[in-house]
């Protein structure tokens, strides 16, 4: 069942709920800590906060958001409205894999429509939802996805971020299949292929295997051909004027 968030403010003191955090164990509790101390401001660590919730639920329950309130003095209101506002935070359970296919112009240009079609009448699972069991091996979550920022490579698709470049959909397809099977097929450029709770851990900021989590070429020949045809040509950029004045910052309060 899809969880609800129901939180409570009283004249903008912090007011917790009454979901249980039990889920969120001592080891994570000092996580959390090693987060926060990252910041001047305990504020601050909100986001990596969030993805810390996301490696233990694979979402951001009711719960995770009291948790985030709890260890940084926020209200559940504000952690709330910055978890639903930032698509990266699911606000349901999320599959063993995130499929995020690009179907913005140049992917849907040279195909990620078709590559989108395939997948959903295969998983038989529309945006934003999964095939499988939650968290269980070979369960998928299917989003559309705005720019991946690959469009030198479209069309792209992510599993848990990571980059599966110049797809269709018999190639996108057999992606999919092999993750059902519980395999982890080779990103195009990045590091191994972790699951979604993994990737999230990453961006919490932990980096248990080093090795594995940096290893892998991380830029594509397309994507450095500009700059190397500038090298070879002797292209340069006009240099900036560095005595351009800047706008003058607001004081602080
Ligand atoms: S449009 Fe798909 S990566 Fe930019």
């Amino acid at each position: 069942m899809t969880e609800q968030f129901e939180f409570t403010e009283n004249e903008g003191k912090v007011v917790h709920g009454t979901a249980d955090t039990s889920v969120f164990g001592e080891e994570v509790r000092a996580d959390a800590k090693q987060i926060v101390a990252r910041y001047p401001e305990s504020r601050s660590a909100l986001l990596p906060m969030l993805h810390l919730v996301q490696s233990v639920q694979g979402y951001v329950s009711t719960a995770g958001i009291e948790f985030c309130a709890e260890q940084l003095a926020l209200s559940t209101a504000e952690v709330s409205a910055v978890a639903t506002f930032y698509t990266m935070y699911k606000r349901k359970p999320c599959g063993q894999h995130l499929v995020s296919v690009c179907t913005n112009t140049m992917c849907a240009a040279l195909g990620g429509d078709s590559i989108y079609r395939k997948l959903s009448e295969h998983l038989g699972v529309g945006h934003d939802e999964t095939a499988g069991t939650p968290g269980e091996t070979g369960s998928i979550t299917l989003e559309h996805a705005e720019c991946l920022a690959a469009c030198d490579l479209a069309p792209v698709l992510q599993v848990n971020y990571e980059y599966y470049d110049n797809q269709s959909p018999e190639t996108a397809l057999e992606l999919v299949k092999a993750l059902q099977r519980g395999e982890k097929p080779a990103p195009t450029r990045g590091p191994e292929l972790s699951d979604f709770r993994g990737a999230e851990r990453q961006l919490a900021g932990f980096f248990d295997d080093l090795e594995s989590t940096v290893a892998g070429p991380s830029a594509a020949v397309e994507t450095l051909r500009g700059a190397q045809l500038a090298h070879e040509r002797g292209w340069t950029a006009p240099s900036m004027p560095d005595d351009v004045a800047l706008p003058p910052l607001p004081e602080k309060k």
